[in-house]
């Protein structure tokens, strides 16, 4: 699919807003599809992924701002005081290959550090993020190419178009975090496919932490996150005709101790039924659907994960606070 999509970008613009079109109309019938399965399931849930629409990834965009969200400003003020460590031990890298779009803060100072860099790869769903990010890079460093792939980096199992050279794959804000051990571990495989042999591998992830600071980083006072985490709900009624009355829903933060994780909820505040394309679906009073999984790992957790699923722990960073970790790895 990715390598379709991205295939386009170089065509004519009426062939190239078409598929876009097109595009939309299959991400539509996939938002249905999962919110009507999702909605109709117990327990309720609805993926995380349908937060991100443009309303979302804003909201998004000021949740890195926040005080209480420590994960951003902490991962680049690592990659600012540990870019040329990593670069030394990345070794020779032409082709910097990102997963998802990272602000572009931190992949700038991740392509400074980086000497004799040929090709920058961004792997994104929002092909217009993509497309700017890419002149914008591009503008700034002599010789570097920027070759986007337009789609879902964890169902992309090919780098089309990509010229040979030793890799370098770059997952940041804690991502990994949002899926599960077992799809962490799919993933990782899948990447060591991707990048091959010997290719080193970049990963931000979030430290297990007190909650006093774990929890406001998924609630802030301000509640920007709520607002984020109840645009689920917007989208449905914008999106797939429904009736969700927002102000009777709330925003739900919770530490899943057994499993190391943040869950998201978004939770009825009355008993209540609401209709998405015409289906009828009953809330009780505190019925949750649940939209989002944060995974915490310490170090030595992280780098087990590693090791089972082809990669060789090299380097790990972290802040004086222990926040946040940077995990350099290498291709087993
Ligand atoms: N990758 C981010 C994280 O796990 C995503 C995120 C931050 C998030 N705040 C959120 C997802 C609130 C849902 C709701 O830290």
């Amino acid at each position: 699919m990715a390598s379709d999509i991205s295939s386009t970008l170089a065509e004519g613009r009426t062939s190239a807003s078409s598929a876009k079109s097109t595009r939309r109309e299959a991400e539509t019938a996939e938002f249905a599809q999962a919110v009507l399965a999702g909605l109709a399931r117990r327990p309720r849930s609805i993926p995380s992924r349908f937060l991100y629409d443009a309303v979302g990834s804003a909201l998004f965009e000021d949740i890195t701002r926040l005080k209480e969200y420590y994960p951003t400003r902490t991962e680049t003020a690592l990659l600012e005081t540990y870019g040329a460590a990593i670069a030394r031990l990345a070794g020779d890298v032409d082709i910097l290959v990102e997963f998802g779009s990272g602000s572009s803060r931190k992949t700038r100072l991740l392509i400074d550090a980086l000497d004799g860099l040929d090709t920058y790869i961004p792997i994104d769903v929002s092909e217009s993020f993509l497309t700017e990010a890419a002149r914008r890079l591009e503008a700034e460093h002599d010789g570097l190419t920027v070759k986007p792939l337009v789609g879902d980096f964890t169902r992309t199992r090919h780098l089309a178009g990509a010229p040979r050279g030793q890799k370098l794959g770059f997952f940041s804000g804690s991502t990994i975090g949002n899926l599960t051990h077992e799809e962490a571990r799919d993933f990782l495989v899948n990447a060591a496919h991707l990048l091959g042999r010997n290719s080193a591998f970049l990963i931000g992830v979030d430290l297990k932490k007190s909650l006093d600071i774990l929890l406001p980083a998924y609630d802030d006072d301000d509640g920007v996150t709520a607002s984020f985490s109840l645009n689920m709900l917007a989208r449905i009624n914008r999106e797939l005709d429904g009736d969700f009355d927002i102000g009777s829903f709330a925003h739900r933060a919770v530490y899943n101790d057994a499993k190391g994780r943040i869950e998201i909820y978004l939770e009825s505040l009355t008993e209540q039924t609401v209709q998405v394309r015409a289906r009828r679906f009953s809330f009780d009073k505190g019925e949750r659907i649940h939209t989002e999984n944060s995974h915490k790992y310490s170090v030595p957790e992280f780098q087990a994960l590693a090791s089972s699923s082809g990669w060789r722990p090299v380097e790990a960073w972290t802040d004086d606070d222990r926040l946040f970790s940077l995990h350099l790895l290498r291709c087993a």
